[in-house]
C-alpha cells in the first residue's frame, strides 16, 4: 500500500480510518495527517475521543468543536486538528435547520438532550455530519477522519441510516401519537403495547418525545438529506478508506467484514494497516534453535549463562509471536488477496506526541524495506538475512 502517494496526491481529499475498537485508528489518523502536512498539504484531522496525552500534544486541550492549527516546525504544509464534540455538532445542526424559537424548544427538550449525548450511533452520525461540514468549507486539501470507538467498524457506515430511520420512524410516531399519526395502523395489540411503554417510560418522557418529534417535524428532510449527502461523499472519487487492525483474530475478522462491506457499497479501500506487529530483531535464528541454544548455554554453565539463556528465550518468544502474527496476516491476505497491507511495528511505548506520530508516519508511508519492487505484500516477519 503506497500511502505516501495517496496522501500527497491532490486528488485525495478525504481519508477515513476505520477498524475495531482500540486498534490504533486515532493514532493512525493523526500520523497520516501529520505526514501529509509535512508533505506540503493543508490538512485537518477530525479525531474522536483521542487519548488525553495525544490530544494535549495536538494542542487539543478544550473541546471547542473547531479545528485548531497545530504547530509543526518546518512543515511546508499545515496541520489542523479537532476533537469531535458530538452534542455541540448536533446542536449546530438543529440551529441550522430551524427557526430560533423552534431550535430553542428542541435544545431544551430532555429527550433531545438524552438523544444528543447518548443515543448509540449519535457519535458516528455526528462524525459524518462534521465531515460534511469540513468538506463543504473547501478550506482543506485533505481531511483525515478518525472513527468512533465502536465495537464494530460497520457502525460508522450504518449509523446515519439508523439515525434517520429512527428520527423518521413510524415507530416513534405511533408511540407518541397512536390516535393521530397511525390510527389506521394501530391495532388493539399496539395500543396495549404503547400503554405499557407509556407506563414503563413514564408519561412525561412520552410527552417530551412527542414535543421533540413535533418540533423536529420540519427538520426531517434536512437530517435525512444531509446524511444521504455525506454518505454519498464517502463514495465520491477522492475519498479513501484505510482499515486498521491489530494482528489479532477479532480485529482481523472485523477488518474482513468491513472490507467486504466497502466493496459491496462501491467505496474505495486504500488498504489494511496491520498495526502493532512484533517483528523480531532477526530471523536468522529460529525459535527452536534459540530454545536449544538457551539450554546448551545453561548446561555449559558459564558466568553469565543465565543472562544469555534469558536473551535467547526472549528471542524464541518473539519468533513465535511473529510467526503467529504472520499466520494471521497470511490468512487475511488469502481471503482478500486484492487488499494491500502495510504493517506497523509496535512502538516501545504509547504514541502520544508529534515525534511518536512522525515515527509511525514513516512506518506507514516510508518505503517498505521488504519489498524492493514496491509490490504490496504482508510482512510481519522481516526477510531472512544471508
Ligand atoms: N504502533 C503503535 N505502537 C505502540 N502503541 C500504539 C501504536 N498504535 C497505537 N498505539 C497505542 O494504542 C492505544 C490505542 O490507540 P488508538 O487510541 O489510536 O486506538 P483507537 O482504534 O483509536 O481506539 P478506540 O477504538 O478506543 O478509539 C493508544 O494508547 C496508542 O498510543
Ligand atoms: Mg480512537
Amino acid at each position: 500500500m503506497d500511502l505516501q502517494t495517496l496522501i500527497t496526491d491532490p486528488g485525495t481529499r478525504i481519508i477515513v480510518c476505520c477498524g475495531a475498537g482500540g486498534v490504533g485508528k486515532t493514532t493512525t489518523s493523526a500520523a497520516l495527517a501529520l505526514a501529509a502536512a509535512e508533505a506540503g498539504r493543508t490538512v485537518v484531522v477530525l479525531t474522536i475521543d483521542p487519548a488525553r496525552r495525544l490530544a494535549q500534544s495536538l494542542g487539543l486541550v478544550e473541546l471547542d468543536n473547531e479545528p485548531r492549527r497545530v504547530d509543526v516546525p518546518g512543515a511546508p504544509g499545515e496541520l489542523h486538528a479537532m476533537m469531535l464534540d458530538m452534542k455541540r455538532t448536533f446542536d449546530d445542526v438543529v440551529a441550522a435547520h430551524s427557526t430560533p424559537e423552534r431550535a430553542q424548544q428542541i435544545l431544551e427538550n430532555p429527550f433531545y438532550q438524552a438523544l444528543s449525548s447518548s443515543f448509540s450511533g449519535t457519535q458516528e452520525y455526528m462524525a459524518m455530519e462534521k465531515l460534511g461540514q469540513l468538506r463543504a468549507s473547501e478550506q482543506w486539501d485533505l481531511i483525515v477522519v478518525d472513527t468512533p470507538p465502536s465495537r464494530s467498524a460497520l457502525d460508522f457506515l450504518d449509523a446515519p441510516n439508523r439515525m434517520s430511520r429512527f428520527l423518521d420512524g413510524t415507530m416513534i410516531r405511533l408511540l407518541v401519537a397512536p390516535s393521530r399519526a397511525g390510527f389506521r395502523f394501530a391495532s388493539a395489540g399496539f395500543l396495549l403495547f404503547s400503554r405499557i411503554v407509556s407506563k414503563i417510560l413514564g408519561g412525561q418522557l412520552l410527552r417530551d418525545i412527542s414535543a421533540f418529534v413535533a418540533a423536529l417535524d420540519t427538520m426531517f428532510g434536512g437530517f435525512r438529506e444531509r446524511a444521504t449527502a455525506t454518505y454519498e461523499l464517502l463514495r465520491r472519487p477522492g475519498t479513501w478508506f484505510v482499515v486498521v487492525a491489530t494482528p489479532e483474530p477479532d480485529a482481523l475478522r472485523e477488518a474482513s467484514y468491513f472490507v467486504d462491506r466497502l466493496s459491496a457499497e462501491g467505496m474505495p479501500l486504500a488498504g489494511l494497516v496491520l498495526n502493532r506487529t512484533h517483528p523480531p530483531a532477526t530471523t536468522a535464528l529460529s525459535a527452536t534453535r534459540a530454545e536449544g541454544a538457551a539450554e546448551e548455554v545453561l548446561e555449559a554453565g558459564a558466568a553469565d549463562a543465565e543472562l544469555a539463556a534469558a536473551a535467547l528465550r526472549v528471542h524464541a518468544e518473539r519468533m513465535q509471536l511473529a510467526t503467529r502474527e504472520q499466520h494471521l496476516a497470511d490468512r487475511f491476505t488469502s481471503a482478500h488477496p486484492e487488499v494491500a497491507v502495510r504493517t506497523v511495528p509496535a512502538a516501545a511505548g504509547d504514541v502520544h506526541d508529534l515525534d511518536g506520530l512522525r515515527v509511525m508516519g514513516q512506518e506507514l508511508t516510508g518505503p517498505d524495506a521488504d519489498t524492493p519492487t514496491g509490490t504490496p505484500r504482508t510482512r510481519v516477519l522481516p526477510a531472512r538475512r544471508g
